[in-house]
């Protein structure tokens, strides 16, 4: 399957604009599954409640209608991340696209520094999605950092993790690559680039959105400060096979009664 990403410069809450630049980037490729940023309509860095709030959309609003044709046009399964409104929260979340539908929502559990002031933490369990032939699970940003998150999606089955991101600290390229490894799936990281100063806050990018293979090599590496696109082909047959040798399974193996998780 053709697999890839588009590591765009979003401009704070221009939603119209940073749609445009998706399509410009994209042009007429046609691909199996496209990963976009977390958050990538309305950028980062909020300065209040209020202001998330005016930026965040239900599951039928401007940036799942953008999603959708973006699916219809390239053909791809899309996932991108987004402020959702439901009810009285406000959650950091990705939308999954596909064939003209919405057909999921991961809402991020794991909220990274001032995004605990105005999102709420995800609600729902880890759960993958099986569409055209894959197993595809989700995560975004500072979800990496907790290795419980791709263990559980590995453990439902995911063949490939989409990672929606805005990464903003320099570790999580290289830990993809161990983190792919010991779990045996192939992921997308799907970063942005430049700078936000808002508030007392100024976050720099760090771009190099990456797509990591099962055992840990890089497949697709792209610059800390460029607008990028690429993709590549990847068997996803390979995650199915946790066997590392004839007598090492990495999932069986496990040695669960010796862990202790809480
Ligand atoms: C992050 O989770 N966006 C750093």
């Amino acid at each position: 399957m053709k697999v890839g990403y588009v590591q765009t410069s979003p401009i704070f809450g221009e939603k119209h604009k940073n749609f445009e630049q998706v399509y410009k980037f994209i042009g007429k490729t046609k691909a199996d599954l496209i990963i976009l940023p977390e958050l990538f309509a309305t950028g980062y860095t909020f300065i209040s409640k209020n202001e998330a709030i005016a930026l965040s959309e239900k599951k039928d609003g401007d940036t799942s209608q953008f999603l959708i044709e973006l699916a219809r046009k390239t053909g791809a399964i899309v996932v991108a991340g987004f402020a959702e409104k439901d009810g009285d929260h406000i959650y950091n979340s990705s939308l999954i696209v596909s064939d003209d539908e919405v057909v999921g929502i991961y809402r991020k559990i794991h909220l990274y520094y001032k995004e605990k002031l105005w999102f709420s933490s995800g609600n729902k369990p880890l759960k993958t999605y099986d569409l055209k032939g894959v197993k595809i699970g989700i995560m975004i940003c500072f979800d990496w950092f907790f290795p419980e998150t791709i263990r559980s999606l590995a453990l439902l089955g995911a063949d490939i993790i989409a990672h929606p991101a805005n990464l903003v600290l320099p570790y999580c390229q290289r830990a993809m690559t161990n983190h792919c490894l010991v779990n045996r799936v192939f992921a997308v990281t799907s970063n942005r680039i430049g700078n936000e100063v808002r508030g007392e806050d100024n976050f720099t990018f760090t771009g190099g959105s990456q797509i990591t293979s099962f055992n840990g090599d890089v497949l697709s590496s792209a610059p800390p400060d460029k607008v990028y696109v690429d993709f590549v082909e990847i068997d996803v047959t390979h995650a199915r096979n946790k066997n590392i040798n004839k007598y090492n399974n990495i999932i069986e193996d496990r040695r669960t009664e010796f862990y202790f998780l809480k």
